[in-house]
């Protein structure tokens, strides 16, 4: 049995101060019954209400998976196709935070923390996603430049980006590029390639934010640290 303000405050919902402050003045439920003192215990089995709302007590997960490809991004999939949530081994409800599509490799953040979810895939959510695209014949200076000044796709303009070609193989005649970009639209960095008349033959997000998939195998995930999901959250507060 614990303190209801503290389980309220583990819970990541607010301090433990505003969790004073919310059942002093009413606001929390236990099993139905408002609960307006301070010092009630509740255990784990109890439900929670604050202003008619179930407070979630399930502890956050945050994953960072190295995605293989042959793996649909989805959390169920009507072809019965092998899912990322299949690689991951918890009891746990978690979502993709975003997606990558069946062939594209890399960093994928797979958490049940719906805030942050919604931070990053928030439109206006700025941070960086590194990828490096394998693409047909020699990348040329111009297109590079229309690439990062941006291209239409869907009749919209992409925003800026940052663009490299970081090899180029005369023996397949195919060049490795590398492209910084912060939106997250369908298919985005193969239709920006596509926009310049270059065809994406393999792509890989080698970088999350500042998330890094280095030192990940195909297929394998670590959880991220807790100085890691506070940098996140102020990336994007
Ligand atoms: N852009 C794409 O085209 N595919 C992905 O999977 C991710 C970004």
């Amino acid at each position: 049995m614990e303190r209801l303000q503290k389980v309220i405050a583990n819970s990541g919902y607010c301090s433990r101060r505003k969790a004073e402050e919310l059942i002093v003045n009413s606001k929390v439920k236990v099993n139905g019954q408002v609960v307006s003192v301070l010092g009630f215990k509740v255990s784990s089995s109890d439900e929670i209400m604050i202003d008619n709302k179930i407070l979630s007590r399930e502890d956050k997960e945050y994953i960072l998976l190295n995605k293989p490809r042959g793996v649909v991004t989805t959390t169920k999939d009507d072809k019965n196709r092998k899912t990322v949530l299949d690689l991951i081994d918890t009891d746990r409800r978690l979502y993709p935070v975003g997606r990558l599509d069946y062939d594209t490799t890399g960093a994928l953040l797979l958490t049940n923390d719906g805030d942050l979810t919604n931070l990053l895939i928030h439109p206006r959510c700025n941070v960086d996603k590194v990828y490096v695209a394998k693409v047909n014949g020699f990348f040329n200076k111009d297109s590079l430049l229309k690439v990062e000044k941006g291209v239409i796709i869907d009749g919209v303009r992409t925003s800026r980006s940052k663009v490299r070609l970081k090899k180029y193989d005369k023996k397949t005649d195919t060049s490795i590029v590398e492209i910084i970009i912060h939106e997250g639209r369908n298919h985005q960095v193969k239709k920006m390639f596509e926009a310049v008349g270059y065809k994406v033959i393999k792509l890989k997000r080698e970088k999350f934010a500042f998330l890094s998939v280095d030192n990940l195998k195909s297929g394998e995930y670590r959880y991220l640290t807790v100085k890691e999901v506070k940098q996140l959250y102020s990336l994007v507060k």
